[in-house]
């Protein structure tokens, strides 16, 4: 099985693309529901897109709208991610304000606040974020969290702002340094991406990004090793970074899970003796909050009891009902989830809430007793290219049915 690109990875680096005039070249993109949503937005916003075989077109020269509206913003809170770029290209932007989100509050005075300190006036007026810059000036942009794509947002805007920026409190995940390293090779100038502090010197203009590859998608190969820990499998997952996914690897390993680097390959052998661990979801290096629901399938089934706490989006267990109904023993207390492995979960019709959450209970389906039937797979499909064909490819009983 092969890891796809990054969703997380190739979002921002498409909204990169509004910062020049030229033709953007992209490969190694996954065929994501995601993905065609932010080709459409930046088709909205003016720009040519196309796509075909993981090889991404994002001509940028026409753009000529700053307004990015409701209707595609509330499908993906991504689409946040044109604000800094709409302010450095046009001196203004509305975008609407994401709404609800089923993993939990996700505010973002965070991009507001960075934005407002680079020289923006920011209003919020009928549902939307209005921007408007007279001057872009850099300074130090003091994050009061770690936040991704708060952090992207700043680095897309400061890439072209008048002098140095200096973003404390940035988010360290590879995705951020993905990002960082398409818009140093547009010819911004970034250095600190991985750690904590962000120097970005601002240049005048920046040019087209020609053949960047998308890095491999952590949260996919992390589904894989998962699936691989569930069933005694011995399951090789390729492309991937092993150095992305540290965290997963030493929980697995203290599973029973036997693990193997292998170049730019992960194999993956599971013994059939699950040992539950407890675990809690932290910024990168720490355990990602986007493997929690995945991880928990494991506990589900491992030998004794298991306290899982998630501090990203203390909400983020809406998946646990639906593994109740599959016979998982959970309780959930604040932000911590209290799992009591049981011998073997029962397969039955569960709902998918979000993206997680449904490759999470795919794989409760994979190792539950007779059938499962997951509904609204259309969140999977949002950020998985084709997870039922590769889990076919390795044996897995899965098929997909029209809804
Ligand atoms: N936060 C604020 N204010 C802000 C921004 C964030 O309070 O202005 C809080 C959030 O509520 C949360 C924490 O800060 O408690 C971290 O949120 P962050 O901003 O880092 O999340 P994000 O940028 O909205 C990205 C990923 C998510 C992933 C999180 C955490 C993208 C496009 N999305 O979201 O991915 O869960 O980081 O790692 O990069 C997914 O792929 O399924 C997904 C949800």
């Amino acid at each position: 099985m092969s890891v796809g690109g990054a969703k997380n990875a190739v979002l921002p680096i498409m909204a990169a693309c509004i910062l020049n005039d030229g033709e953007n070249t992209i490969s190694n993109v996954p065929d994501l529901a995601d993905v065609r949503t932010m080709m459409e937005l930046l088709e909205t916003l003016g720009a040519r897109c196309e796509y075909a075989d993981g090889e991404l077109l994002v001509d940028s020269r026409t753009i000529d709208r700053y307004k990015a509206p409701y209707d595609l913003v509330k499908t993906m809170r991504a689409s946040v991610l044109v604000l800094g770029p709409l302010v450095a290209r046009f001196k203004k932007a509305e975008v609407s304000l994401p709404g609800g989100c089923a993993i939990g509050e996700r505010p973002i005075d965070q991009h507001i606040k960075g934005l407002r300190i680079l020289g923006t006036s920011v209003q919020l007026e009928d549902g939307y974020v209005s921007a408007v810059a007279k001057k872009l000036e850099g300074t130090t942009v003091p994050f009061d969290l770690s936040t991704v794509t708060g952090t992207e947002n700043i680095m897309l805007l400061a890439s072209v702002c008048e002098g140095e920026t200096v973003i404390l409190n940035a988010a360290c995940e590879p995705e951020v340094v993905d990002l960082a390293n398409a818009l140093n090779l547009m010819g911004a100038k970034i250095e600190g991406a991985g750690t904590d502090i962000i120097t970005i010197t601002g240049v005048s203009s920046l040019g087209p990004l020609k053949g960047y590859s998308i890095m491999p998608d952590r949260i996919e190969a992390g589904t894989l090793m998962i699936a691989g820990a569930l069933n005694e499998s011995d399951l090789l997952i390729r492309n991937c970074r092993f150095e992305h996914l540290g965290a997963l690897a030493g929980k697995l390993l203290q599973t029973g899970t036997e693990i193997e680097k292998n170049g730019n390959s992960i194999r993956v052998r599971g013994t059939g003796k699950i040992k539950s661990i407890d675990f809690s979801t932290l910024p990168y290096p720490g355990f990602p909050t986007d493997m929690q629901a995945q991880m928990m399938i494991l506990m589900c089934v491992a030998d004794g009891m298991s306290v899982i706490t998630e501090n990203i989006f203390p909400q983020r267990f809406m998946h646990t009902a639906e593994l109740r109904r599959m016979g998982a023993d959970i309780k959930l207390v604040g932000n911590s989830a209290v799992v009591r492995g049981v011998r073997e979960m029962r397969g039955a019709p569960i709902m998918a809430s979000d993206l997680r959450a449904s490759a999470s209970l795919v794989l409760a389906g994979l190792c539950g007793a007779g059938r499962t039937e997951v509904s609204r797979i259309y969140h999977l499909d949002r950020g998985y290219e084709k997870l039922d064909e590769k889990l076919q490819s390795v044996g897995a009983s899965i098929w997909r049915e029209q809804e």
